[in-house]
């Protein structure tokens, strides 16, 4: 079966809320008869519940840009005394469907690591949302030649244990850390090589029908004017954006672009 294409908009640190509603509201006619990909924006946390109202009955779908869990006496924890934390249980209590995990801002900012992530992907699974699991490598990583083992290391760390549906569901998303925010896009090749690479490396982990189902997406400068090519190779099955995704308009030519 293809694999339907997703888009999914990271705004970051950016929309207070008459932002964010405005931006959404924008968005929400100019995508709504799209129905050849899923949609998804991933506004700041303080602007979740005011953004789930608004798309409410859409076709746009809401996610968090990160979750917190670690084990604890042999359990996962959704809450607890864990100041500042928003656990994968809230924000399924708060209407999101997806969550992105290990974004390469929040492993140079924040200390995440694989072994974070990994637990924080099956919290996720246990309150009933899904990850979108960030990848990808620095530029003196690429330029080391090392592009292919450090995206395995970071894909065998993160997803160590997970069971074979669970993956089926769990979306990845390689960003090379050089790309995102820069302006400065990995080519439809260079891209294709790693996600074909990734498949490759799903295929050993979990077997071909799980590695064939999981959708893979680019991200790093994905806009309106590259993201056609990105979107037509072959294990390319969406985006995670951005800086396009905070102009509805520039969102929605990429959403479009992936017919
Ligand atoms: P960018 O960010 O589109 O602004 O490069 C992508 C991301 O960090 O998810």
């Amino acid at each position: 079966m293809a694999r339907k294409k997703f888009i999914a908009g990271n705004w970051k640190e950016n929309g207070l809320l008459a932002e964010a509603k405005q931006l959404v509201q924008e968005l929400i006619p100019l995508v709504k008869d799209i129905t050849t990909a899923d949609i998804a924006v991933c506004p700041p946390y303080l602007a979740i519940p005011a953004v789930h109202e608004l798309i409410d009955g859409t076709n746009i779908q809401l996610g968090a840009q990160n979750a917190f869990s670690t084990e604890a006496k042999g359990a996962l924890v959704q809450k607890g005394a864990y100041t500042g934390e928003v656990s994968p249980a809230m924000l399924k209590d708060a209407g999101c469907q997806w969550v992105i995990l290990g974004h390469s801002e929040r492993r140079q900012y924040f200390g995440e690591t694989d072994e974070k992530v990994n637990v924080k992907v099956r919290a996720c699974y246990e309150a009933g949302v899904k990850p979108i699991v960030c990848v990808g490598e620095t530029l003196e990583e690429r330029d080391g030649g090392k592009t292919a083992s450090v995206v395995e290391k970071q894909i065998r760390g993160c997803l160590a244990g997970l069971p074979a549906d669970r993956m089926a569901e769990t979306v990845i998303a390689y960003e090379p850390v050089w790309a995102i925010g820069t302006g400065r896009t990995a080519t439809p090749d260079q891209a294709q090589e790693v996600h074909a690479q990734i498949r490759g490396l799903l295929t050993e982990l979990f077997g071909k029908d799980t590695a064939e189902a999981v959708r893979i997406q680019y991200g790093g400068s994905m806009k309106p004017d590259n993201a056609a090519e990105l979107l037509a190779q072959p294990d390319i099955d969406g985006g995670l954006i951005g800086g396009a995704s905070l102009k509805a308009g520039d969102f929605a030519a990429i959403i479009d672009a992936a017919k």
